[in-house]
């Protein structure tokens, strides 16, 4: 059900590949509840064609931007003010990709070249966009930016692998520009600790399907899907969430803060 909650608003959405990204969903929501958005991916991921249904749905234009290179995002951030007529009130960052996890490379033997290539596009990347967009001078005040991230930033989830390390320091980039952003413009940052969600990029982890089956019996309220995501994203661009920032918001149904469930140690004992 739709409340208007984003009449008005203008946003930027990166990271939406298929249907299943979570980025996809959240593109759907902002327009359902009243928002004008642009839509950009790598321009690798655009040549799948898939991101111009969502387009056609949502009626955005599609700017491609590679986020580990500073010319395509000063090119989008100008174009979406053009194309808006003036600035940005969200920025959703759903981008990931771990190049060691693609290769197959274990935790213990990683090689560095994609190490910085996974930390420039998973983590380096949320500061590319908020430099850019803050020396832009393109967001409005009180604008709201959101990068999803995962617990693997908090706890060990072994084979999460080098995403646990771009996670910690993605997490470490919001608060600290939402510091300086915060005092600047009152634009606010904050992270959305989701649930195994299986997407393109979820389902590249090793053993996901279990993953996902321990997290849902471990969360009271069971694993939070990409729509309810979504949900929480739209939340965190309205204006009812304008003195939430530099904070890591778990949406994972309570597994974030418990130990264990009935339903694990029942399976232990068995
Ligand atoms: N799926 C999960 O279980 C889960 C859980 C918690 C957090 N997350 C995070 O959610 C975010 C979105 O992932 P998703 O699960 O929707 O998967 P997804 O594969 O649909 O989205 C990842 C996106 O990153 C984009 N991308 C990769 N390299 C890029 C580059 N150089 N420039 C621009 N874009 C680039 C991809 O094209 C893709 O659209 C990621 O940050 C991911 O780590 C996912």
């Amino acid at each position: 059900m739709a409340h208007n909650l984003l009449k008005g608003k203008k946003g930027i959405i990166f990271g939406a590949l298929d249907e299943k990204s979570m980025a996809w969903s959240t593109a759907l929501r902002c327009v359902e509840e009243g928002a004008e958005i642009v839509l950009t991916n790598a321009p690798i991921a655009l040549r799948m064609g898939e991101i111009n249904k969502l387009a056609e749905l949502c009626k955005a234009p599609v700017i491609p931007a590679d986020v580990t290179n500073m010319d395509d995002l000063k090119n989008l951030f100008t174009k979406s003010m053009e194309h808006f007529g003036g600035k940005i009130d969200f920025v959703l960052h759903s981008v990931g990709m771990s190049i060691n996890m693609r290769k197959g490379k274990p935790y213990t033997d990683l090689d560095y070249d994609f190490s910085h290539k996974t930390f420039d596009i998973s983590a380096m990347s949320l500061h590319r966009v908020l430099q850019t967009a803050y020396q832009l001078d393109a967001l409005n005040e009180w604008a709201s930016v959101v990068a999803l991230t995962y617990i693997a930033a908090q706890r060990v989830f072994p084979d999460y692998s080098e995403m646990a390390d771009a996670k910690s320091m993605l997490e470490s980039v919001a608060r600290s520009f939402g510091y300086h952003y915060g005092f600047k413009k009152k634009v606010r940052v904050n992270t959305i600790s989701q649930s195994p969600t299986k997407t393109t990029a979820g389902s590249g982890v090793k053993g996901f399907d279990g993953f996902m089956s321990y997290a849902e019996k471990m969360s009271p309220l069971g694993n939070a899907s990409a729509q309810q995501c979504a949900d929480y994203c739209v939340a965190m661009f309205s204006d009812l969430t304008k003195m939430v920032t530099m904070q890591n918001l778990f949406h994972d149904g309570g597994f974030s803060f418990t130990g264990v469930s009935a339903e694990v140690i029942e399976q232990m004992e068995k």
